[in-house]
């Protein structure tokens, strides 16, 4: 039997074109997509074979894999040896349970189907050489498998408005004291500890802090300064599960303006072009290694936050219905809860024209910056 399961192949968010309907805002991106996995034998071993495994995307600008996240430690082949399973092409026994480990559950694998045998270039690149044997596997992502309900939601605020809209009330699940005792903690709890190494420590089970919204992981979008030519936003990533550290975890996002991002503090990112090209205004977010790409349990250090500076586009940029705020978020693929837009942080009514923090220093700042990147360009 093909021992996979040890070998964690971690994908990232599945993103895949759906129609993109026109201009209707809030649409459109959908974690949705299926992943070919390809097996090629290279040689038989006195127990088994060696194979190289190849992971592909079905359809343009789908699949992104941990490559962008991490290409030293992750791989979109590898070689893999497999005991016990068969050494010939009449005796091999193709494995049979394939389990994606992606940055969340929901990929659900068909049989492995053995194809025409890949070739290969060698050499020189003049000869050609062929697998032993080659099997396609593929796995279809569902958001419905992959959770029931929400792990994750958003909350939006900005500097034009005081109200903080917070993630709507049981995005993820309902405090229920009376039928769910104990479905969430709260931090002060002197019971805290207990709780975490209580029942269900061991299955993974989440154990969340009690909050209005019950979701393992919060991402709050603050639009944070406004200035002449650019703008600029603060992310923070919240993690409310005191038994969950996410390693690797990643954050996709989509807003008008990524095609303008102009700095990034504190997370790495890569623009993703989920129409295949035509449009771009998607980006993936990923922690620094060493410094935030573990975002730690629930507690003080359970967060990790970046600061985006956006150049304005003139002809689109806007702050008024919600233009700031993020059409889609997706913690580790999984599609975060967004407040109703009609509870968007409003623009003051009278709208007189916005007050900019003109300050000397931030002026000498932004001078400089701008002139930096004058320079970079
Ligand atoms: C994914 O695979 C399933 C079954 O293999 C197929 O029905 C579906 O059309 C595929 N979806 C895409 C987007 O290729
Ligand atoms: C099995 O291998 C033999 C020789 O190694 C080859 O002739 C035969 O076509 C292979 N069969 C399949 C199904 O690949
Ligand atoms: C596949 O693996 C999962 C989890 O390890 C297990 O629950 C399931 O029964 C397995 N299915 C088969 C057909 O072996
Ligand atoms: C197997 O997967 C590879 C990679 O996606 C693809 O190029 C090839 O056409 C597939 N073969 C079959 C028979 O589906
Ligand atoms: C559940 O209990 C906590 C503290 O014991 C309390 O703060 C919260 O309001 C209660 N929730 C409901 C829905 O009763
Ligand atoms: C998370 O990491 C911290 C420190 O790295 C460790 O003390 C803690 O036990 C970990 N928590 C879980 C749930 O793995
Ligand atoms: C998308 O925008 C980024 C800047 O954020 C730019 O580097 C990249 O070339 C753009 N890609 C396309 C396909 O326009
Ligand atoms: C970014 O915005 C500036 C100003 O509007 C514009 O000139 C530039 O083409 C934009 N860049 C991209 C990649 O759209
Ligand atoms: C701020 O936005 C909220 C909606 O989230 C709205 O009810 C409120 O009136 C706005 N405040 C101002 C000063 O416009």
């Amino acid at each position: 039997m093909a021992a996979l399961s040890g070998c964690a192949l971690l994908l990232a968010a599945a993103l895949l074109l759906s129609a993109p309907a026109a201009t209707e805002a809030y649409d459109s991106l959908d974690p949705n997509g299926n992943i070919t996995i390809k097996w090629d034998l290279k040689e038989w071993t006195p127990d088994g074979y060696v194979a190289m495994v190849t992971i592909y995307n079905c359809c343009k600008g789908g699949v992104i894999s941990t490559f962008n996240q991490d290409p030293a430690n992750a791989a979109s082949s590898f070689q893999i040896s497999v005991g016990l399973s068969g050494t010939t092409n009449k005796t091999v026994k193709l494995p049979r349970n394939f389990t994606l480990k992606t940055p969340g559950p929901g990929y659900t694998c068909g049989r492995a189907t053995v194809v025409r045998p890949t070739k290969f270039l060698i050499g020189d690149g003049r000869r050609t050489t062929q697998a032993l044997m080659t099997w396609n596997v593929t796995c279809t992502y569902s958001q419905f498998l992959a959770q029931k309900t929400p792990t994750c939601c958003v909350a939006l605020s900005s500097f034009y408005n005081n109200t903080i809209v917070g993630c709507p009330t049981c995005s993820c699940g309902c405090q229920n004291n009376n039928t769910h005792p104990g479905s969430c903690v709260n931090p002060n709890s002197p019971y805290l500890q207990s709780a975490i190494d209580g029942p269900g420590k061991y299955t993974g089970q989440p154990l969340v802090q009690c909050t209005s919204h019950m979701c393992p992981v919060k991402v709050h979008w603050h639009v944070k300064l406004n200035y002449k030519d650019y703008w600029r936003v603060k992310v923070t990533i919240t993690n409310f599960n005191y038994r969950m550290n996410y390693t690797d975890w990643n954050l996709v996002v989509q807003h008008p303006n990524f095609n303008n991002i102009t700095k990034l503090f504190s997370f790495n990112y890569k623009p993703l072009s989920p129409y295949g090209g035509r449009i771009n205004d998607s980006a993936m977010f990923w922690g620094m290694k060493f410094y935030n790409d573990l975002l730690n349990q629930a507690g003080p250090f359970g967060n990790a936050q970046t600061e985006i500076l956006l150049q304005k586009d003139p002809e689109t940029f806007t702050f008024e219905k919600g233009w700031a705020f993020p059409r889609r978020v997706y913690f580790n693929g999984d599609n975060c809860v967004m407040p109703p837009p009609d509870a968007y942080p409003w623009l003051p009514n009278a709208s007189p024209p916005m007050k900019q923090p003109w300050t000397l220093e931030l002026l000498v700042f932004w001078t400089a910056l701008a002139a930096l990147l004058a320079y970079y360009v």
